[in-house]
């Protein structure tokens, strides 16, 4: 098989680097194009700008680049999204379906998007959320996403283009920042930790969101790019479970490696966005298509971040 040559949009955000370098290592450095909105300095791949919203520029850059395979990264997050709203929708769904009509009209091979627990809304079922349930999401980062997944099913029984994709719970990282995120406090709280600061979370003690180590969602989408297409059930996006803590939780598991660790919690808007997302995801199908499993829970999580940050 020759191998894929690879654009990865919003390459500079906090899953694009990472999966970058993952892919760099599988297909070789010289076949990823790693492209954003802003220059960006990756090591040994190819790096170029790219706004997605501009659709002449994605059907150029992919023909010039002979580009077969997309990983669709570029978005605005949920917190961020609520302050502009149609500038989150005009990039997040108006650069999804420019990407997909340039890429029938190119006829790319493969494409994966990025969907989330953002989809689910206060009525979908919160605990083992099933694959096929309601969802009515609250933010404009939801309901891009969400839409996001239909388009792709449109296209795929439409035109028969390969798009996969993948809800992913909140990551997290230690090499790369997150951006606008309501799970990011979940990072947030590791980089005090280690600084001997005492750390003020946005969301309540309670809230338990579902969450994953940046590695197993990097191997992830991986295996569900190079899984058979026959074996995939699922063409909006798989749901995708590893762990679920709140922040109580998490300050728990710290405060057992750094006694002196101390909280306090002071709510904000992004409370009612976790609040109207799931505990916890039922992700049987991931497992049962293409043989999903997490490799990392939360006391994994804790040990790496504590001991790279
Ligand atoms: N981590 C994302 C967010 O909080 C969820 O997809 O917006």
């Amino acid at each position: 098989m020759p191998k894929p040559t690879v654009l990865v949009t919003g390459a500079g955000g906090q899953l694009g680097s990472v999966l970058v370098s993952a892919l760099a290592k599988k297909h070789g450095p010289e076949n990823i194009c790693a492209t954003d909105v802003r220059e960006i300095h990756l090591p040994l791949v190819r790096t170029g700008i790219l706004d997605v919203t501009d659709k002449d520029a994605v059907s150029t850059y992919i023909k010039d680049n002979g580009i077969n395979r997309i990983y669709h990264l570029a978005a605005i997050l949920s917190a961020r999204g609520e302050s502009n709203p149609i500038l989150t929708w005009n990039i997040n769904t108006g650069g999804w379906l420019n990407i997909l009509e340039a890429s029938r009209e190119l006829k790319v091979e493969r494409l994966f998007f990025p969907s989330t627990i953002g989809v689910f809304g206060p009525t979908t079922p919160k605990k083992n959320t099933p694959q096929d349930t309601i969802l009515q999401p609250t933010t404009v980062y939801g309901i891009s996403k969400q839409i996001g997944e239909n388009w792709g099913l449109y296209y795929f029984n439409r035109y028969g283009l390969d798009v996969r994709s993948l809800r992913y719970p909140g990551l997290i990282s230690y090499d790369t920042p997150p951006g606008g995120g309501t799970t990011d406090y979940a990072i947030d709280i590791f980089h005090k930790a280690v600084k001997g600061e005492s750390f003020t979370c946005f969301l309540r003690e309670d809230t338990e969101l579902p969450m994953m180590y940046m590695d197993d969602a990097v191997r992830a989408t991986l295996e569900l790019m190079e899984a058979d297409k026959e074996k995939l059930s699922v063409r909006t996006s798989y749901n995708l479970s590893a762990m679920s803590f709140s922040p109580r939780d998490l300050f728990d598991a710290i405060k057992n490696r750094i006694p002196e660790f101390s909280i306090t919690y002071e709510p904000d808007f992004r409370q009612s966005i976790a609040d109207s997302w799931v505990n916890s995801v039922n992700d049987s199908r991931a497992r049962e298509d293409w043989a999903w499993k997490p490799e990392y829970g939360m006391e994994e999580l804790v040990n790496i971040m504590l001991d790279n940050l």
